[in-house]
């Protein structure tokens, strides 16, 4: 088995990288997922905000008097995020600052209630990350309130003193929005990181378009590439994009994810190139695992019995050789095999001989589920599993015998295999830290949808 696999992955390394196509999903990031950005984003804002004053000149008597002022704390009871159709995102943040102002004889404490609003746009960047860029931002400071020290020359040191903090604050303030969105696009820059699909295969997901935003929602149309080998896999060049319609999945939900067809093909034929669907199904005398064997075979099979009077076991060879192909339909996903099954039984030289082979179809129910970050799948065989006999050294088969033996044989492990592979399953388009929690699937025609909340853990 290792030496087919090693065949295979050999081929695929053989074979010409053209611009390989992008299977295509689609994010959509909804209204509900901006509300969580800004619940989260509360405490980082507040730390973020707390900036050094330059000192105020106070003047008293004619002379000026540096005098130091100190940002005690920033409370941020209230952030909001909006999506600005056909622009970007608006952060509005009401903020309460308090001051400590170094005077002498004694400090006097401020309190100034200030309206932050920056305005950012989306882009894509260069290597297919989402950026974000601020590209307006402004402070708007109200009345403020002397919390103490009230017994001075408060009310004559206000004004100048606010004069001063308006002055001074916004381009600090505006700094540290920007570091802040800076720091978030290095994380979003996450996105592009490898995940493994199966064994020696990734994907790596990748912004192709500017996204589209509308009032409610940002759609990140998102292209997958597949690696086998590190190198990315030429697949069906299906030029047509991939659309998500509006209005699918759970309503509320904080992320639609759309993955097209496209996308399942591909694996599948990652998967398939990989040589990971091949398997072998070796038997052992009295063993439950592969009951098969030559006495069994030799009563349907006259020419088995003829040439193995002592009962031997049996290994049978599965190889995809034709590509899976997966369909589908509304509320109905299904995987369809075609393997190429060669039972073999010792020969004398500890080699082994080809008894037949048989082409087989088998149709499997796909089920899908999302667990963290990942897609996986579940199989279980729809209608029967048929056989044909591709080739014969043991002279006429009658399939009507052969069929449930070697069906019943070949079914279980083909499931525990292919199911084992499935469960591993394949990352969606995310970002480090960021997993998809009580995902619902959808499956429509052509594409499915996942409709999740999100979370953010460290
Ligand atoms: C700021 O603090 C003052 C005094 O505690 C309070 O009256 C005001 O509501 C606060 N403003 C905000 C936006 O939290
Ligand atoms: C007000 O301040 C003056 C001088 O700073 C001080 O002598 C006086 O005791 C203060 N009064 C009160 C009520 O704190
Ligand atoms: C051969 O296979 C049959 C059917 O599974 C089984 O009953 C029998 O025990 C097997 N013989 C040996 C020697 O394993
Ligand atoms: C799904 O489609 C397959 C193939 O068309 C069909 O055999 C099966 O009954 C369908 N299952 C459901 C649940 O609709
Ligand atoms: C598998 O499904 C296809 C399409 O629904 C059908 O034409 C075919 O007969 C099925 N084959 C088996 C072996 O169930």
């Amino acid at each position: 088995m290792a030496q087919e696999r090693g065949l295979s992955l050999l081929l695929a390394l053989l074979l010409p990288v053209v611009s390989a196509s992008r299977p295509g999903t689609m994010v959509r990031l909804n209204k509900e997922a901006l509300s969580y950005v800004a619940e989260a984003g509360k405490a980082p804002l507040q730390s973020a905000l707390q900036v050094t004053v330059p000192h105020f000149l106070d003047r008293r008597g004619g002379v000026f008097q540096p005098t130091r002022i100190q940002i005690l704390n920033v409370h941020v009871p209230h952030l909001q995020l909006k999506f600005i159709a056909g622009f970007g995102i608006r952060l509005f943040a009401a903020t309460n600052f308090t001051f400590k102002v170094f005077r002498v004889p004694e400090p006097l404490l401020l309190m100034l209630p200030t309206t932050l609003l920056a305005d950012t746009t989306v882009e894509q960047g260069s290597i297919g990350t989402p950026v974000v860029s601020v590209s307006g931002c402004f402070s708007f400071f109200d009345k403020a309130l002397v919390l103490d020290g009230r017994n001075s020359t408060a009310s004559a040191l206000l004004a100048p003193l606010q004069n001063h903090i308006k002055a001074v604050l916004p381009n600090k303030l505006c700094l540290r929005i920007s570091n802040l969105v800076q720091g978030f696009n290095v994380h979003l820059g996450t996105l592009i990181g490898l995940s493994p699909v199966g064994p020696e295969s990734q994907v790596r997901y990748s912004m192709i378009d500017p996204p589209t935003i509308t009032d409610d929602y940002i759609s990140l149309n998102i292209n997958a590439v597949l690696f086998l080998l590190g190198r990315p896999i030429v697949l069906s060049v299906d030029t047509t994009p991939f659309v998500l319609p509006p209005h699918v999945g759970t309503r509320g939900a904080m992320a639609t994810v759309g993955l097209s067809q496209d996308l399942f093909d591909s694996v599948i034929l990652l998967l398939q190139k990989a040589g990971a669907l091949n398997m072998d199904i070796t038997g052992q005398l009295k063993s439950d695992n592969n009951p098969l064997n030559t006495s069994v075979l030799g009563q349907l099979i006259p020419e088995v019995a003829r040439q193995f009077p002592q009962p031997m076991p049996l290994v049978l060879k599965v190889r995809l050789g034709a590509t899976p192909t997966v369909t589908l339909h509304t509320d109905n996903a299904t995987l369809r095999l075609q393997p190429y099954v060669e039972v073999l039984a010792p020969a004398s030289n500890s080699a082994f001989q080809s008894l037949f082979s048989l082409d087989v179809v088998v149709n499997l129910s796909l089920q899908l589920s999302v667990s963290k970050v990942r897609l996986r799948g579940t199989t279980s065989v729809l209608g029967n599993v048929q056989l044909t006999v591709a080739s014969s050294n043991v002279g006429f088969i009658d399939m009507d015998h052969v069929q449930a033996l070697v069906g019943s044989v070949f079914e279980k492990p083909l499931l525990d295999h292919l199911n084992a592979l499935l469960n591993m399953g394949v990352a969606l388009p995310h970002v480090v830290n960021l997993q998809y929690v009580t995902p619902e699937i959808f499956v429509y025609e052509g594409y499915i949808v996942v409709s999740s909340g999100l979370l953010y853990q460290r």
